[in-house]
């Protein structure tokens, strides 16, 4: 997240236009969309970007029709790229944040005893992942300490198990899934830059939400999906490959056409981009609107945006707190726009029910999202609600009183 030089006076506030923003938001009109975190509402020009392109593949072809619009589908890393401050041949375009990551993890040579670092929350996938490598390659799997005050990772205890242990990687997640937790990335970042470690960092729930530069962060990989705070389609997520690692020779354990060129019968050599993370084949429809989404993203900019979706996220947490029966769950110092609740007296499945016949959509995590988390904090299960920058004050209201209803039926 960007810090501002105090030698000058800040610059004059970005304003979002509200009623501009939901205009163009056509999920606005039927549902209080308050699951950004598991997937944003499109905007009508990502929509409508895709559907043209269906339209053009039915009409000249699948092949002709992304030669077509070859520029187009170029702009997905050129956008990705300025979204993170990077260039666009350090992006690889990826069905999923967790293709972006098994990818990545795919490129590291891991052997017996190599440890990996990482958090207590760190999202469930990659925590599986670690898991299947250890049970594969015999790697050590070490979680550095949280403060006890629920404020996330201990960086300084984290920075000493770097020293000690010297992993193979460190990996972190921004924004875990299952609360509103921030975690000092960039901090944990300059550790690794320091000793020369290698660093991936899990950006999906805080691209699109907040300002990410993979400079500031020291990450050498990256990964994000383009369908939560992005508000881009399904099936679409991103890899950042740093020049280090791309310069030092990493490339995922399977390469293609794409990735590769099969320079003689017996060799192939990878590409010299971040392409090499890549595969031949793109849903095309869907690569054209994840590019128009962090174009759109980029227009409404970040920084209004993220200092607008934590706010909404915080007006609701003081709504809730104090609520009989209703715990709010997330620490640390300024959380993110996922705001997570556990409600006395009711079965998870029949709450979220409720809130969806209130015109609320919203999430459940389960402790099996978050084993150490849920354990610190006691919760079988949680309600998640996360509004983004084009929900409104009324909105977040509403569902405050909504939940507040709902824990009042069951005294
Ligand atoms: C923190 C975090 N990382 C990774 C993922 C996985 O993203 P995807 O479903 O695109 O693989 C999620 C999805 O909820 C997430 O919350």
């Amino acid at each position: 997240m960007k810090t501002q030089d105090s030698a000058f006076a800040p610059a004059p506030e970005p304003l979002l236009d509200l009623a501009a923003l939901r205009a163009d938001t056509p999920g606005c009109e039927s549902v209080i969309h308050f699951n950004n975190a598991g997937c944003g509402l499109l905007a009508r020009p990502v929509l409508r970007t895709m559907v043209d392109h269906l339209d053009l593949e039915a009409t000249i072809g699948g092949y002709e029709a992304s030669a077509a619009r070859a520029a187009e589908v170029a702009d997905f890393h050129a956008a990705v790229a300025q979204l993170l401050n990077t260039r666009p041949g350090n992006i690889a375009f990826a069905g999923s944040a967790t293709h972006a990551y098994s990818k990545a993890l795919s490129a590291i040579d891991f052997r017996p005893g190599d440890v990996i670092l990482t958090t207590r929350n760190d999202f469930i996938s990659n925590q599986i992942a670690f898991l299947s490598l250890r049970r594969r390659h015999g790697v050590e799997i070490v979680h550095a300490p949280d403060h006890a005050d629920g404020s996330g990772v201990d960086v300084a205890a984290m920075a000493a198990l770097m020293r000690a242990r010297r992993p193979r990687l460190v990996a972190a997640t921004h924004v875990p899934t299952n609360s509103g937790l921030v975690q000092p990335v960039a901090e944990i970042g300059r550790h690794c830059r320091e000793l020369d470690l290698l660093y991936l960092v899990d950006a999906c729930q805080s691209v699109g939400q907040f300002e990410i530069d993979v400079e500031e962060i020291g990450c050498d990989l990256l990964t994000a999906t383009c369908r939560k705070f992005l508000r881009g389609p399904r099936g679409s997520g991103f890899l950042f490959v740093s020049d280090r690692v791309l310069g030092a020779g990493y490339e995922p354990l399977f390469l293609d056409m794409h990735g590769a060129r099969w320079v003689a019968p017996g060799y192939y050599r990878p590409v010299d981009t971040a392409a090499r993370f890549e595969e031949w084949e793109f849903p095309y429809a869907t690569v054209l609107g994840s590019a128009a989404a962090v174009r759109y993203a980029l227009r409404v900019g970040l920084p209004p945006v993220a200092r607008r979706t934590p706010a909404l996220a915080a007006r609701l947490r003081t709504g809730l707190a104090g609520l009989p029966g209703v715990r709010v769950l997330d620490g640390g110092p300024a959380p993110a726009a996922l705001v997570t609740v556990a409600v006395d007296g009711w079965r998870p499945e029949p709450f979220k029910a409720a809130m969806d016949a209130r015109g609320v959509n919203s999430a459940l995590s389960f402790r099996e999202f978050a084993q150490f988390d849920f354990a610190d904090k006691e919760v079988e299960w949680c309600l998640r609600l996360s509004p983004h920058y084009y929900n409104t004050e009324d909105e977040v209201d509403a569902v405050a009183a909504a939940v507040a209803e709902l824990a009042r039926s069951v005294r």
